[in-house]
């Protein structure tokens, strides 16, 4: 059955509530659409656990820097409403709507946001913390669901919901991936035949490093420069960082002890990919 959507705020909270009203329990899936099977598997997580789902579309202006895909940001709404399955009401919000004039409150999770991702992406984290806790104001689900494909936004949105007290339970769910092992990500449709097949880089560099700590190696500078080498040794690949940091602080550990978090980054041409893995040891 296809969902209600709506794109104003009223309605959205309205509906939420009422759900409440009747005891059902919130499901909450925050997107920037062209969803792909990765926000699937968050949205079929939702639906398993809770009686009313709701999934936002939104591009959000304020996580993209000045020179990021913004404009250009696919935006197949139909498509992805096909692709909502299941799912009780989709809230497509314009930036009009979330940043009326006058707005001028951002949310900023300091030591996690400049770092990594942040230190790239000047900016990106205070524009996701700030969107999603608004957004989790307007649905006040009991639950929402994040992917570890991003694993840095996990954390951010994680010690924001504890600092401020946010009453939502966050839900981490895998990283989808295709066959040969690339992490699904909506930027993936930027890349050119020959980039995409070299874009498995990532996830051998990734599965390189954690042969190695499962062998014993527990030095993060040898594991580092080996996920680096395996990048440089790919023709058109770019590394902007290949780490293995604490996974609840994203600074360096070495020796590891407990969880490692493996993160890389790599341009092919413009299209910036990310992907990381957990590693126990
Ligand atoms: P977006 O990139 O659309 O991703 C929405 C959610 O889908 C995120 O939680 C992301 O981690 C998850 N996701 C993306 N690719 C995935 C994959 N291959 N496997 C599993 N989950 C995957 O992340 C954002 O939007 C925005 O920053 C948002 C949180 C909506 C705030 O604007």
């Amino acid at each position: 059955m296809k969902p209600i959507v709506v794109s104003s705020e009223g309605p959205l909270s309205q509906a939420a509530s009422a759900a409440r009203r009747v005891g059902k329990k919130v499901g909450f899936v925050p997107t920037m659409g062209a969803l792909h099977a990765g926000h699937v598997s968050l949205i079929e997580a939702a639906r398993a656990a809770n009686g009313f789902v709701v999934v936002s579309i939104f591009v959000n202006p304020t996580q993209f820097g000045p020179n990021e895909d913004f404009i250009c940001y696919p935006r197949p709404l139909e498509r992805d409403l096909d692709l909502c399955d299941g799912v009780d009401l989709v809230f497509t919000p314009d930036a009009a709507t979330m940043y009326p004039p006058g707005f001028q409150t951002l949310i900023q999770v300091k030591d996690l946001s400049n770092i990594l991702e942040g230190a790239s992406r000047p900016g990106h984290f205070q524009g996701v913390a700030t969107v999603v806790l608004k957004l989790f104001n307007l649905v006040h689900p009991n639950r929402a669901y994040f992917g570890q494909k991003d694993a840095q936004q996990v954390r951010v949105i994680q010690q924001m919901v504890r600092d401020l007290n946010v009453p939502v339970e966050i839900v981490v769910c895998p990283t989808v991936r295709e066959p040969d092992g690339l992490a699904l990500s909506s930027r993936n449709q930027y890349l050119d035949a020959d980039q995409r097949r070299k874009a498995t880089a990532l996830n051998q560099a990734l599965e390189k490093a954690e042969e190695m700590i499962r062998e014993g190696e527990r030095n993060a500078a040898v594991i580092e420069r080996a996920m680096a080498d395996h990048i440089a040794a790919t023709p058109g690949a770019v590394l902007d960082y290949a780490v293995s940091v604490d996974r609840e602080t994203l600074k360096s550990a070495s020796p590891f002890r407990g969880a490692v978090l493996l993160a890389l980054a790599v341009k092919f041409g413009a299209t910036r990919l990310i992907d990381n893995r957990i590693v126990e040891c």
